[in-house]
């Protein structure tokens, strides 16, 4: 799903919960001491014992040889707020204020149970599905930094992304819960302006920044920002800790002062899913989403499309005719008009195959990506393409409807590479 410094982050299946979970997978390499490794395990299980509906629950923590560890933990499904930013550049008042609360009543829980995160920066705000703000990576900066200085013969390298540190984190000095206070108005500065207080070409220069600067104040970005909430982010980003919100429960309870509606969860966005569909079809310049949306209500569903577990009656004619090869599972099928139909997509395994009555193709699953396209002729209609190795193509459907191709957004971009 990601990766950031030291860490990589996957999306598995449990099998016995049959839900998705996130695991984390850190690559220590050649830590040299084991104890290294059980202190980054202790870090990692104390946060896990923080519960609070804004914070990222974690299932799981373990090792494998003081080498790998891991953090298995719920799966977020939204975006996080990294990409929002990336795709939206600045967000509304109302969902900034509200993702700024959120993240800060998930602080307050934290730091009464003595952990200061380190890292709050938008890569670690995710959504859920309903537009709900969690907060990630508790306390797990500092073990990273430990292990990763550790490992270095330079000294003062710095762990973590200079644009969302403190001035007491940029110079090196302790940090309390009111460094995290300042981490979150950098991040509620960016969410409002659309770039951060401070910039620079090098990590250095933007630490030095961090120390010492003054920020351009944020109604000049934008001028609707009620001084109020201005107010609030001049506070939480005072280079003195002492000037700052002592406790980011302070900090929650002004942004709902200034800004009643910080006070809602939910933060609008659109779905990813959607949006994915959406970005394939309205990348090509056919259509306008809201021709869409009206092509979804009116279109007709497809007639066969089923996940694994695929039933009976469907794996076995398609063993018969050689699509499935002995072995392989079926994971997904698809057939805009069912029985009246005269192709099928197969997803298994190993391969992807297409059905015909006379012949079934059948390609390496890795070697393939979905291309849709659009065709306006005789009124419209969408294309599903398998982009294949050496600039091959093999068109799949030519006459599927809107509802056809999100129905394939939806499940064919989980199994295959889209692009
Ligand atoms: N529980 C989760 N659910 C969904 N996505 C996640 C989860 N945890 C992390 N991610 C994604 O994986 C990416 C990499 O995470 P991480 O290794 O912590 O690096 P960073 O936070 O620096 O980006 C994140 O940016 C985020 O988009
Ligand atoms: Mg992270």
């Amino acid at each position: 799903m990601g990766e950031g410094g030291f860490a990589a982050v996957f999306r598995v299946r449990d099998q016995t919960l049959g839900q998705d979970v996130a695991v984390k997978v850190l690559d220590l390499g050649l830590t040299p001491s084991p104890g290294l490794a059980e202190r980054f395990v202790r870090e990692a299980r104390t946060s896990a014992r923080l519960e609070h509906p804004h914070i990222v629950p974690i299932y799981k923590v373990g090792g494998y040889k003081n080498e790998v560890l891991y953090i298995v933990m719920r799966c977020l499904d939204g975006p996080s707020l990294r990409q929002l930013l990336d795709k939206q550049h600045r967000l509304s008042l109302r969902d900034a204020a509200r993702i700024a609360r959120q993240v800060a009543d998930a602080l307050g829980h934290a730091h009464l149970h003595g952990i200061v995160h380190r890292d709050v920066k938008p890569d670690n705000i995710l959504l859920d599905s309903a537009g709900h703000v969690l907060v990630t990576d508790f306390g797990i900066a500092k073990a990273a930094q430990e292990a990763t200085v550790s490992q270095l013969t330079t000294e003062g390298m710095v762990v973590g992304t200079p644009h969302y540190m403190s001035p007491e984190q940029a110079t090196g000095e302790d940090v309390d819960a009111r460094s995290d206070i300042y981490s979150l108005g950098v991040v509620l500065y960016q969410m409002l302006a659309g770039v951060p207080p401070f910039d620079g070409d090098s990590a250095q220069s933007i630490l030095m920044k961090q120390a010492t600067a003054t920020p351009v104040p944020i109604r000049d970005h934008r001028t609707e920002i009620p001084p109020l909430l201005a107010g609030v982010v001049d506070r939480a980003l005072a280079k003195d800790p002492g000037e700052r919100f002592q406790t980011a429960e302070e900090l929650s309870r002004a942004l709902v002062d200034a800004l009643p509606t910080a006070a809602q969860d939910s933060v609008r966005m659109r779905s990813r899913v959607l949006a994915r569909a959406l970005q394939g079809l309205v990348g090509l310049g056919v259509v306008g989403a809201l021709v869409l949306v009206g092509l979804a209500v009116l279109s007709r569903a497809p007639r066969i499309s089923a996940r694994a577990p695929i039933p009976d009656s469907l794996a076995q004619p398609l063993r018969r005719q050689g699509a499935l090869t002995p072995g392989d599972a079926a994971l997904y099928v698809f057939s805009p008009r069912g029985a009246d139909d005269t192709t099928l997509l197969l997803v298994a395994r190993r391969s992807v195959a297409v059905v015909t009555p006379h012949r079934v193709r059948a390609y390496h699953r890795d070697s393939v990506q979905v291309r849709y396209g659009a065709d306006l002729r005789g009124g419209l209609a969408f294309r599903l393409v398998l982009a294949l190795p050496r600039a091959r193509r093999d068109t799949v459907f030519r006459h599927l409807s809107f509802r056809d191709v999100y129905e394939l957004a939806t499940r064919l971009g989980k199994l295959i590479g889209e692009n």
